[in-house]
C-alpha cells in the first residue's frame, strides 16, 4: 500500500503513513458493531499490511467515540447453534490475533463484548480516558465467543475476569490501567496520537526480533514454561543469522543509532 493512502473499504479505513498504518472500525451509527464484513475487512487489511514491508506497526481504533459495541446484535439474534457452527463467527478472528507486527489498540468509549475482545487481541492497549471495557454478553444470555473468557483471566486475573463476566458491567479506563489490561490511560482527544507516536516507536525497532518477542510472549500463554524457553532459546540463537542483530550491536559500540531493514 502507498503513503498516507485511504484504501477502499465499506466498514474500516486504512491510513497507510509508513512506517506506521492505522486502521479505524467505520460503523459508526451501531457503534461499531463488529458485523462478518467488518472483521473479514480487518483480517484482510491486516494480511495486506503484514506483507508491506515498509510498515512495521499498526494502530488499530474506533476513532473519537468508540471503539466498537461488541459483535452485531441484529446480524446474530435470530441465529440457530448450527448456523454459528457453521460460519464459524469467531473462529474467523483468529487472523487478527496472529498478525505478526506490533498491534496497538487506541480505544476510546465503549470497548464491549467483541469489542473488548478485539482490543485484548491487540499487543498494547492505549486507552482514552473515556473508554469503558467490559463483556455485557450475560445479559444478552451468551457468553464471551472470540477469547474473553480466556483472555481476561490470563492478563487481570480469575476474580475482575468473573466480576465482568458474571455482572455484565463494564471496567473504566483508570480500573482497566490498574488490572494491566491497558498500558496507558490519556486524555480522550489525545488517545490516537498517542497510539501512533508509540507505534512510530515500535517501528523503529528490529522488525524481525519484535515478531521474534511477539511470537514468544504469546506462547507464553499457551505452553508450559519449558517449551516456552525452548522458543525463545531458539529464536534468540536464530537472530544472529540476521543483518539487524549485527547493525544493532555494532551500533551500539560505534556509539549510534541503529537502523533496522528487517533482514
Ligand atoms: N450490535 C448491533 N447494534 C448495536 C450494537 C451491537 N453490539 N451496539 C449498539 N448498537 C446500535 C444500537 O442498536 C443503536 O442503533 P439504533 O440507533 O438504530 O437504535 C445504535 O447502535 C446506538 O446505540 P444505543 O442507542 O444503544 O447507544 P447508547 O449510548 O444508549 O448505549 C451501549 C451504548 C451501552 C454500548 C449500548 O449500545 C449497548 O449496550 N450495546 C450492546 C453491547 C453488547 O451487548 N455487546 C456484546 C455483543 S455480543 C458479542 O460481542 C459476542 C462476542 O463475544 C463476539
Amino acid at each position: 500500500m502507498a503513503d498516507d493512502t485511504a484504501v477502499g473499504y465499506e466498514n474500516i479505513l486504512v491510513e497507510v503513513s509508513a512506517p506506521i498504518a492505522t486502521i479505524t472500525l467505520n460503523r459508526p451509527k451501531v457503534l461499531n458493531a463488529l458485523s462478518p464484513d467488518l472483521i473479514r475487512e480487518v483480517n484482510e487489511a491486516l494480511g495486506e499490511l503484514d506483507a508491506d514491508s515498509n510498515v512495521r506497526a499498526v494502530v488499530l481504533t474506533g476513532g473519537a467515540r468508540v471503539f466498537a459495541a461488541g459483535a452485531d446484535i441484529s446480524d446474530m439474534a435470530d441465529r440457530t447453534a448450527v448456523d454459528q457452527l457453521q460460519r464459524d463467527q469467531t473462529g474467523r478472528w483468529a487472523g487478527i490475533a496472529a498478525f505478526s507486527k506490533p498491534l496497538i489498540a487506541a480505544v476510546n468509549g465503549y470497548a464491549l463484548g467483541g469489542g473488548c475482545e478485539l482490543a485484548l487481541m491487540c499487543d498494547l492497549i492505549i486507552a482514552g480516558d473515556s473508554a469503558r471495557l467490559g463483556q455485557p454478553e450475560i445479559n444478552l444470555g451468551i457468553i464471551p465467543g472470540a477469547g474473553g473468557t480466556q483472555r481476561w483471566p490470563r492478563t487481570a486475573g480469575k476474580h475482575a475476569a468473573m466480576e465482568v463476566m458474571l455482572l455484565g458491567a463494564p471496567v473504566t479506563a483508570r480500573r482497566a490501567y490498574e488490572l494491566g489490561l491497558v498500558n496507558k490511560v490519556v486524555p480522550a482527544e489525545m488517545t490516537i496520537t498517542a497510539a501512533q507516536r508509540i507505534a512510530r516507536q515500535a517501528a523503529e525497532k528490529a522488525p524481525l526480533a519484535a515478531r521474534m518477542a511477539k511470537e514468544a510472549v504469546l506462547k507464553a500463554f499457551e505452553t508450559p514454561l519449558a517449551e516456552g524457553l525452548a522458543v525463545e532459546r531458539k529464536s534468540f540463537y536464530f537472530l544472529f543469522s540476521t543483518e539487524d542483530q549485527k547493525e544493532g550491536m555494532h551500533a551500539f559500540l560505534e556509539k549510534r543509532r541503529g537502523v533496522f531493514k528487517g533482514k
